[in-house]
C-alpha cells in the first residue's frame, strides 16, 4: 500500500518536471553548502589557510571570479588565469568544489574607456561610469561581443575541469531601463519583428488616441517612463523588450559555456524581484537560483525583535517561485550576519541565520551558499559580515550557525529518503498560484486606486496557503494545470479566450479554481475588449460584472460572509451572479448594499470561485480558502503567522519566525531528528516521517 502510494506520488511529481534535480544533484546529499571567496581580494599567502578553515567549518563548495574581469583580462585580449588556477587547486586540496562566474557585472576600465558606447544611459541622460558595478548595457552588441570573448576563454579553460561544478552568470542580473542608442535600435528591431507592419503596431498601441500614430518604426523611441501619460501599451512592449535583453544576454552566455562544459550546470543568481519579469526567461539555464537578504532595517518580522529575524514568508515565497520553473533551485547568497546596505543594519537574532538556512532547505533546494567568507577590509562593502571577521581568522556568530547547519545536514544524510516522499494529506493541498509579471506591469501603470498593491494582493492568498501547510507552486500558463487540485489566479488582468478555455477545461476535469478581482479584464496588449466590462470570464463563472468601485482607505466599505465583517477599499466588483452560483459574501453598504462580492459554483467535476473584492487585511481571502479546501475533503492546518511547515526527502521541517514558542503537534510515527516539538523563536524542528 505504502509502496503504491509512493509510486503514485512519484509519478505526480515527475509530471511537475522534477528532472533537473536528478540530473545535477543527488538526493542523498540533501543539500550542498557553499561560500563565496574572492581570491583577488587577499594575499595569496592566506588562501591555503582560508580554504582549510572553510573545509573545517564543513563547507563543500566555494565560488570564484564573480567580479574579476579586470584580473582575468588585464589588457584587451590578454588573459591571466594562473592565479585562478592556483585558487581552484588549493580549494580542491580541501575538497571544495568551485562555482565559476562570468564577471560580466564588472567590466575592466580599459573596456569602458576604449568603448564608452557600452555604458548605460539613464532616462535623464546620465551615463553610468566605471568605479562601481552593473554599468554596462546588455543591449550593446559590442558589449556582448567583448563579454563573450572573455567567457569563451574561461569556458575553454575550465569547461572540462571536474573541480568546477557549475557556473553563475553575471551577478544579480536585473532588467535594465537603459536609454543607450543601442537599446533604442534594438527596441525598434524587437517591434518590427513582433508587428511586421506599422499598422499592426498602431492598432495594438491604440495610437489613434492623442495623435500618437506612427508612420514608420524609425520614429519610435524608448518610452519616457517619467512622462505620466505615456502610452501604456507601448510601455508594456517596452518592458517585454527590456526583460528580453537581460534574458538573451544570459541565454547566449549559457549556450556559449555549454559548448565547453562537461557535466557542469549553468545558472545565475537572481534577486527575487518577481514583477521584473526576467526570472525563468533564459531558457537554456539548467535551473534558477536566487539571492536573499533577510534583515536590513525594515520590521517585516513579528514582534519587537522581528527586525532581527525577518519576514516569515520571504524565503518561502522565493522557494515556491523559483523551484517550479525547472523543478529544482539553489540559493546563491544568504546573509551570514549584518549587511552594509540596509536603512539600518542590525545583528540578526542569535539562531536567525540557521533558521533562514533551514527555510531554504524546506523548499526543496539543492544548494545554499553565502556571501561571503571574509569580511572585506576595503571597498563598498566594508561593513558586510562574513563567515570570518576582519582579522581573517575569527569565526562570526553567523559563521558558527552555518557550520552547525552543514554538520546537521551531514548527519541527516544518514536518514535521506527520495525527495518526493511526502505525506498524502500534504500533497492533497497542493496549490498552484498562476503568476504573470505582465499583470503587475499593466495594473501598476493604471491602478485606479493608489492604495492597490498587485503583489500585496497575491501575498494575501499565499499567506493563507502557508498557514494551511499547503505546498504551493507559482506557475506560468504553459504548465500542466491538472497537476494541482487547487489553483488561484489573483488579479490576472491580461488574458485571452484561450486561457479562459484552459481554465474551463481544468475545472471541468475536477480542478478547483479561484479567480480574483481584476482578472481577464484586458487583452494581452492591455486593451479593453469590445464587450461588457469583464465579460471574458462570463462563460467560466457564469457571472456578469455590473461595475466596480474604489473607496478611500480611511473610510473603507464592508463585506459580510457568514455574519463576519471584512473591510475593503482598493477594489470591489459588484457581481450579477449566475443562477446556479452560491453567493459567499455581500457588500453591506453604499448604493449597492446587498450585492454579491464573492461567488462560487460547481462546473463539471470541479468548482470556480470568484472573489470580486480585495480585503484590507487578507482575512476575507483566508476565510474563503478555509471554506474551499475542507469542502473538497482536504484537511488543512491552522498554523499561526510565523510558523511554516514543509516536507522533503521524507523529512518534515517546521520553522518558527514568531515571537512566541510554538508547540507543534507531531504526526503519528514521526521521529524527531533535530530540535523539539516546542519550538522557540528562530527555532527549527526536523522530523522523519518514513519508517
Ligand atoms: C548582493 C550582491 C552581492 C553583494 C551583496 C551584499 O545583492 O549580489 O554581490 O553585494 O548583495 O549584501
Amino acid at each position: 500500500m505504502r509502496k503504491k502510494l509512493f509510486l503514485l506520488i512519484l509519478s505526480c511529481l515527475t509530471t511537475l518536471g522534477l528532472s533537473a534535480q536528478g540530473r545535477w544533484f543527488n538526493d542523498k546529499d540533501l543539500t550542498l553548502t557553499g561560500v563565496y571567496y574572492y581570491p583577488e581580494h587577499w594575499d595569496e599567502s592566506e588562501w591555503d589557510r582560508d580554504f582549510k578553515k572553510m573545509h573545517d567549518l564543513g563547507f563543500e563548495f566555494t565560488h570564484f571570479a564573480e567580479f574579476a574581469w579586470a584580473q582575468l583580462e588585464p589588457e584587451e585580449g590578454k588573459y591571466d588565469f594562473a592565479w585562478l588556477d592556483k585558487a581552484v587547486g588549493l580549494a580542491a586540496k580541501y575538497n571544495l568544489k568551485v562555482v565559476m562566474c562570468t564577471s560580466t557585472a564588472t567590466p575592466p576600465v580599459w573596456l569602458s574607456r576604449r568603448y564608452p558606447e557600452i555604458l548605460i544611459k539613464e532616462e535623464d541622460g546620465t551615463i553610468l561610469d566605471h568605479g562601481a558595478r552593473q554599468h554596462a548595457s546588455f543591449a550593446s552588441p559590442l558589449y556582448r561581443k567583448l563579454a563573450y570573448r572573455m567567457i569563451e576563454k574561461l569556458a575553454e579553460h575550465y569547461g572540462n575541469d571536474s573541480r568546477i561544478i557549475g557556473w553563475q552568470l553575471d551577478n544579480e542580473p536585473a532588467v535594465q531601463f537603459d536609454y543607450n542608442d543601442s537599446a533604442e535600435k534594438a527596441f525598434r528591431e524587437f517591434l518590427k519583428k513582433k508587428y511586421v507592419n506599422i499598422k499592426a503596431l498602431n492598432d495594438a498601441w491604440g495610437t489613434a488616441f492623442w495623435s500618437e500614430v506612427y508612420s514608420s518604426f524609425d520614429e519610435i523611441t524608448l518610452p519616457k517612463r517619467k512622462q505620466m501619460f505615456m502610452n501604456h501599451h507601448q510601455i508594456l512592449d517596452y518592458r517585454r523588450f527590456a526583460a528580453a535583453q537581460t534574458n538573451d544576454f544570459l541565454n547566449e552566455q549559457s549556450l556559449l559555456i555549454k559548448r565547453y562544459a562537461k557535466n557542469q550546470w549553468v545558472t545565475t543568481n537572481y534577486i527575487p524581484n518577481y514583477e521584473e519579469g526576467h526570472i525563468g526567461g533564459s531558457k537554456s539555464l539548467d535551473f534558477q537560483s536566487y539571492t536573499r537578504y533577510m534583515v536590513y532595517g525594515d520590521n517585516e518580522g513579528i514582534g519587537r525583535r522581528g527586525y532581527r529575524v525577518g519576514n516569515p514568508l520571504r524565503i518561502a515565497f522565493a522557494n515556491d517561485f523559483f523551484r517550479p520553473v525547472q523543478g529544482t533551485y539553489g540559493v546563491m547568497e544568504l546573509q551570514p550576519g549584518q549587511v552594509n546596505w540596509g536603512s539600518i543594519n542590525p545583528q540578526p537574532l542569535p539562531g536567525a541565520v540557521r533558521l533562514w538556512l533551514w527555510s531554504v532547505f524546506a523548499g526543496g533546494s539543492d544548494f545554499v551558499c553565502t556571501y561571503r567568507f571574509r569580511q572585506p577590509l576595503y571597498g563598498t562593502e566594508q561593513y558586510h559580515y562574513g563567515i570570518i571577521g576582519p582579522d581573517g581568522v575569527t569565526v562570526t556568530p553567523g559563521g558558527y550557525e552555518y557550520s552547525q547547519f552543514v554538520n546537521d545536514i551531514k548527519e541527516l544524510r544518514k536518514h535521506y529518503k527520495p525527495r518526493q516522499l511526502m505525506p498524502k494529506e500534504y500533497l492533497a493541498r497542493r496549490t498552484a498560484i498562476l503568476f504573470n509579471h505582465e499583470n503587475s506591469w499593466s495594473i501598476e501603470r493604471q491602478k485606479q486606486n493608489a492604495t492597490w498593491n498587485t503583489l500585496g494582493h497575491v501575498e494575501k492568498y499565499y499567506k493563507a496557503l502557508k498557514s494551511f501547510g499547503a505546498p504551493v507552486d507559482f506557475i506560468t500558463e504553459d504548465k500542466d494545470f491538472s497537476a494541482y487540485p487547487f489553483m488561484i489566479a489573483p488579479a490576472y488582468q491580461l488574458a485571452d479566450d484561450e486561457l479562459v478555455s484552459k481554465w474551463i477545461k481544468y475545472v471541468e476535469n475536477g480542478g478547483n479554481l479561484i479567480l480574483t478581482c481584476r482578472t481577464a479584464q484586458k487583452d494581452r496588449f492591455g486593451r479593453l475588449p469590445k464587450a461588457k466590462f469583464g465579460a471574458m470570464l462570463n462563460r467560466l463563472t457564469g457571472n456578469e460584472l455590473d461595475f466596480y468601485d474604489l473607496l478611500l482607505p480611511n473610510d473603507p466599505g464592508k463585506v459580510v460572509m457568514d455574519n463576519k465583517v471584512y473591510k475593503w477599499n482598493t477594489w470591489g466588483e459588484i457581481i450579477k451572479p449566475a443562477q446556479q452560483a452560491t453567493v459567499l459574501a455581500k457588500y453591506t453598504d453604499e448604493f449597492y448594499e446587498g450585492a454579491p462580492a464573492v461567488t462560487t459554483r460547481d462546473l463539471g467535476k470541479g468548482s470556480i470561485t470568484y472573489v470580486g473584492v480585495d480585503s484590507q487585511d487578507g482575512a476575507l481571502e483566508m476565510d474563503i480558502l478555509k471554506k474551499i479546501y475542507p469542502k473538497n475533503n482536504v484537511q488543512i492546518l491552522d498554523l499561526p503567522f510565523g510558523v511554516t511547515m514543509e516536507y522533503r526527502n521524507g523529512l518534515g521541517i517546521v520553522l518558527n519566525y514568531s515571537d512566541k514558542p510554538y508547540q507543534f503537534d507531531l504526526p503519528k510515527e514521526a521521529k524527531v531528528l533535530i530540535g523539539k516539538p516546542l519550538i522557540e523563536t528562530a527555532g527549527v524542528l526536523v522530523f522523519s516521517i518514513a519508517k
